[in-house]
């Protein structure tokens, strides 16, 4: 039997794996972001994440007069209020197992993506194959796996939507515009109005993908000389995020200064920034020209810093490493409303970017490693998508992927990125100042023996005695003096909250 907080065992293929999230409890407990940025007038939806035993009454004092609770489903929709200003709304979660309420910050401004976004991406699945229906069914299937209930919300279309010019499929192949020059789906997206009505239907979000050429990079039909028609139709469509992705631009950019570099996403950041509803912008152009230092100016909420992680080379350790070192470096240029993006969440059952076609399999990384990947990205306030089959979630995975403590220091509202404390060849630490003044650390062994690894007060730069919690296990440790030092297993990490008294 599994006991509500203990950790427990679960057995996969080879070696029994310690789950270490504690199981949710059967009280109402609300997640997700405490801050949400909307701009005025613009359409709101948001499913307030909440786990327990459902059915659970929602209700929220302070709302806008212009938003609307349903306090079965906990989904808020409506119009944001027209003028800038802040609401603080208590949210309040309530069934037969008891209650808990949390203050959600409504910010009407100019800025969206107050927290990293947070979703499911289709590429790593499907590929060049997705259909609609492949989309519908990782809607369903985020709602009924529980992820929406931590915060994802997201879920997103990538490439290959879009008809490909000159396809011998059928499927593929016509018109890549209608004679008003619209961009048309392929015949595996028959309704898109329809998917993305679902889609909202759920209280999650839709999002979709082109490239600034003239094709994407799987050479689908491009937004080239179409941006403004693209864009106005996708939010027609309803999609609330664009991926707006490089490839084939570079047959149009005259160099590689920086002014070329930015033009298309100044371009398309202009558009989105007039459309009548909030659509976030992801800049894919894998790190070109320091992309980091100036994507939130062209109009980017978030931005790739690192060419594919499904490509990225494994030497002595796997892929996710080199991509996290190097996005690591840009901490200073994250933050509310612009986010570094090293690529998606790839574990659980997941394709191979080399093998496109040969299915989906188990991730081949090790459960320590899993623990990595996902704590790295919530220290550096990743956008955290996930990418393989939502539809074959195994227990495993869901933990790895829906640890609310792991994910409240992704989306903590001071909106910081953690920097780097160490870097050798067998230690990494990151640390993360939260907005309650605690500071949160990863300390990652990247060797492959199990290592003692201590970091002192004095390298994190505070004093007093801080309580140290075990983020994963959502334990307190105890209160330590002058440092912390702990055996971290091969390729794994601990991830520890250190909470000054003052914040206890
Ligand atoms: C790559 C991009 C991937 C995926 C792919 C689709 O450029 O980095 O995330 O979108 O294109 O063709």
């Amino acid at each position: 039997m599994i006991l509500p907080g203990m950790a427990h065992m679960y057995a996969t293929g080879q070696q029994a794996t310690e789950i270490r999230t504690p199981k949710a409890a059967d009280a109402p407990r609300i997640h997700g972001p405490e801050i949400y940025g909307v701009r005025p007038g613009h359409p709101f939806l948001y499913r307030i994440p909440c786990t327990g035993i459902r059915p659970i009454r929602f209700s929220a004092r302070h709302l806008p007069a212009s938003l609307k609770l349903n306090r079965r489903t906990g989904i808020i929709t409506g119009k944001a209020p027209g003028k800038y200003g802040e609401f603080a709304v208590e949210l309040k979660a309530e069934s037969a197992y008891g209650e808990d309420s949390r203050i959600f910050k409504i910010v009407v401004g100019d800025t969206i993506g107050l927290t990293p976004q947070m979703g499911w991406n289709d590429w790593y699945t499907f590929y060049s194959h997705v259909t609609a229906e492949d989309i519908r069914n990782a809607a369903d299937a985020m709602i009924a796996s529980g992820m929406a209930d931590f915060g994802y919300q997201y879920v997103d279309i990538d490439d290959c939507w879009a008809r490909e010019p000159g396809s011998g499929d059928p499927q593929l192949s016509g018109p890549a515009r209608d004679a008003q020059g619209d961009i048309l789906p392929n015949a595996r997206f028959p309704d898109m109005p329809n998917l993305v009505n679902h889609i909202h239907s759920l209280g999650l979000k839709a999002g979709i993908y082109s490239s600034p050429g003239p094709f994407t990079c799987a050479h689908f039909e491009g937004s080239y000389r179409h941006e403004a028609a693209d864009a106005r139709r996708f939010a027609q469509w309803g999609f609330d995020l664009l991926k707006y992705d490089w490839c084939s631009y570079g047959q149009i950019a005259k160099d590689e200064t920086r002014t070329s570099l930015q033009a298309p996403y100044r371009k398309m950041g202009g558009i989105i920034a007039g459309l009548d509803r909030d659509v976030v912008l992801n800049m894919c152009q894998y790190g070109m020209g320091d992309v980091w230092r100036w994507g939130r100016q062209a109009g980017g909420n978030s931005w790739r810093t690192t060419g594919d992680l499904g490509l990225a080379k494994d030497n002595s350790l796997p892929g996710f490493y080199s991509i996290g070192f190097a996005n690591a470096e840009h901490n200073l240029y994250a933050g509310p409303g612009g986010w570094n993006d090293p690529d998606y969440i790839l574990i659980g059952t997941v394709g191979d970017a080399r093998h496109q076609d040969s299915g989906v399999r188990q991730t081949q990384l090790t459960p320590e490693e899993q623990y990595s990947y996902m704590s790295m990205w919530s220290l550096m306030a990743a956008p955290l998508f996930f990418s393989g089959d939502m539809t074959k979630l195994d227990p495993f995975t869901r933990n790895v992927l829906c640890n609310a403590e792991v994910i409240d220091i992704d989306q903590d509202p001071l909106g910081k990125q953690a920097g780097v404390v160490r870097k050798t060849s067998a230690e990494f630490i990151l640390a993360k100042p939260l907005e309650d003044g605690s500071l949160a650390v990863g300390l990652f062994n990247l060797t492959t023996s199990p290592r003692a690894i201590r970091v002192n007060w004095s390298d994190l730069g505070i004093s007093g005695q801080p309580m140290v919690r075990d983020v994963w296990r959502q334990h307190d440790l105890g209160s330590f003096a002058t440092a912390y030092s702990t055996k971290v297993p091969a390729h794994g990490v601990d991830l520890v909250r250190l909470v000054p008294k003052e914040a206890q």
